[in-house]
């Protein structure tokens, strides 16, 4: 029997409402539209849509590395893939004698994929790093060879508002410096400049998902709560969008910084804009270390215009973990800020938590399955986003093709002219740069027209990864 025979086989056999992998309840899988608040639709997808299989694959071969959460191993079983999980990290050469075995890979921030990797990635469909970024891979070359690659850049947000509300209560009562002196044996009892939050007002530089957060836990706290973002954005609570950086920065006891690194924001926070602050205000940075100039911060801690600070990122971060390893040779002012009052340092632990690293693993592991599955490619750092409504159960003879191609002239040309005599049902296609994707559903295919279709479509000029789903 054919591939192609055995897909409508396994079509009616396999996607009964009782088997299909997305019709359990419990399961945390995402619908293929990528939302997570249509719970309505969730439902209406959980009974209807059928989960496709890879046409020239006998099964999804997923290798897992870096100890990712249980749960994601969890989710990609439940899918039907065959899963490798390892604990550690593998090297390139490791990884380029074996990631040819394999469909999809899932790192962490350790394992480096390089363009060597990629070639030897025959099989290669898709990437899901298990953390929030992607440096670790060589985008560009996955992009050549049509990989997608997917991350969890916002779930960890709950775990760094978190962080910023114990930090604010350790800067004004001085607790840090209190506990450090009780370890030395020192007893230093005093109320002097330490302060409750309710009632103060936080002004936090970047409203987006942690800093909303924030606004939301610092007003159940009794704080105030002024914001400065650079697009227009509803206010969470009763707290309100200030019209510029520096009036937040004249008004608020409480300075947190939660924007991306840009160029714009490199260097935002420096000695004009702390000396705007109100004087004794704290400022706090779990954002990017390169958005506050620490020496002009030294210089505002010394004169004791700024109360304290607490800081978990730098412009220049150790490798890794290690005695001594944030010195001088790293960040030249590092002993200085060191040795300044009310000072907290941490090492970018921001977003580290368990319960971040398992909604990580969802969030990634949910990704790889509307990928591998639906062709859905919404999230991902390297592609067009591109999203079609599933092919329903009672679709058994649909089938969905997944192209990735280069973005050049007369690609959809050439693509129409093979399905174009066919049932499109509904097609959709955009691009980003270089790469183009589409996808596109055909109904009423013989066993025949599968093969044709594939065989003509990997043909093409453009080609730079052709999938068909059944
Ligand atoms: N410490 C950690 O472990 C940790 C963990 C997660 C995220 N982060 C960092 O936190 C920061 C915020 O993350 P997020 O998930 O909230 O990002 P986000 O993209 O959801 O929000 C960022 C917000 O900043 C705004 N913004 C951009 N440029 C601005 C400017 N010049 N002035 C004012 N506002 C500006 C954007 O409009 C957006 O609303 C990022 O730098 C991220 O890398 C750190």
């Amino acid at each position: 029997m054919t591939n192609a025979t055995q897909a409508f086989t396994r079509s009616s056999q396999y996607f009964s409402a009782a088997d299909a992998p997305l019709a359990q309840p419990s399961d945390p899988v995402i619908p293929p539209d990528g939302s997570r608040r249509r719970s309505m639709s969730n439902g209406m997808l959980q009974q209807h849509a059928r989960v496709l299989q890879q046409f020239n694959a006998d099964s999804i071969k997923i290798l897992l590395l870096e100890n990712v959460s249980q749960g994601a191993v969890k989710i990609l079983r439940e899918q039907g893939f065959e899963v490798d999980f390892y604990t550690g990290a593998w090297s390139e050469d490791e990884l380029v004698e074996k990631i040819g075995g394999y469909h999809a890979i899932g790192i962490r921030s350790k394992t480096r994929l390089t363009q060597r990797v990629f070639d030897a990635a025959h099989q290669l469909l898709v990437v899901g790093c298990f953390c929030i970024g992607t440096n670790q891979v060589d985008l560009s070359a996955a992009t050549k060879n049509g990989v997608a690659v997917f991350n969890s850049p916002f779930a960890n947000s709950r775990s760094v508002a978190e962080l910023v509300i114990a930090e604010m209560v350790c800067l004004s009562r001085q607790l840090t410096d209190r506990a450090q002196e009780m370890r030395q044996g020192t007893w230093n009892k005093v109320s002097k400049r330490c302060f409750e939050l309710r009632g103060k007002l936080l002004g936090i530089v970047g409203y987006g998902h942690i800093g909303s957060q924030l606004s939301v836990l610092a007003e159940s706290m009794g704080m105030q709560v002024i914001y400065h973002d650079v697009v227009p954005l509803m206010p969470l609570g009763s707290a309100r969008q200030a019209d510029s950086l520096e009036e937040l920065l004249s008004e608020a006891d409480f300075v947190s910084i939660h924007v991306p690194e840009l160029p714009e924001t490199r260097g935002m926070i420096g000695e004009r804009e702390l000396s705007l602050m109100k004087p004794g205000a704290y400022l706090i940075n779990n954002a990017r270390g390169t958005v506050v100039q620490i020496p002009a911060l030294v210089e505002a801690l010394k004169s004791q215009h700024i109360g304290g600070c607490a800081l978990d990122v730098y412009p220049r971060e150790p490798a890794k973990n290690g005695v001594n390893a944030f010195n001088n040779d790293l960040n030249e002012w590092a002993s200085e800020l060191q040795s300044q009052a009310n000072v907290i340092m941490t090492p970018h632990i921001g977003g580290s938590t368990e319960e971040a690293q398992r909604a990580i693993g969802v969030e990634v592991s949910n990704a790889l399955c509307r990928y591998l599955n639906f062709g859905v490619s919404t999230g991902a750092v390297n592609f067009p986003e591109v999203n079609l409504r599933p092919i329903t159960e009672q679709e058994v003879r649909s089938i969905r093709l997944c192209y990735v191609h280069h973005n050049q002239p007369g690609a959809l040309l050439a693509v129409n002219e093979i399905i174009g005599s066919h049932n499109v049902d509904k097609q959709i296609t955009d691009s980003l740069k270089d790469i183009a994707y589409l996808l596109a559903d055909i109904s009423d295919v013989s066993e025949s027209d599968i093969q044709d279709i594939h065989m003509r479509l990997s043909k093409t000029p453009a080609s730079i990864l052709t999938r068909l789903l059944y």
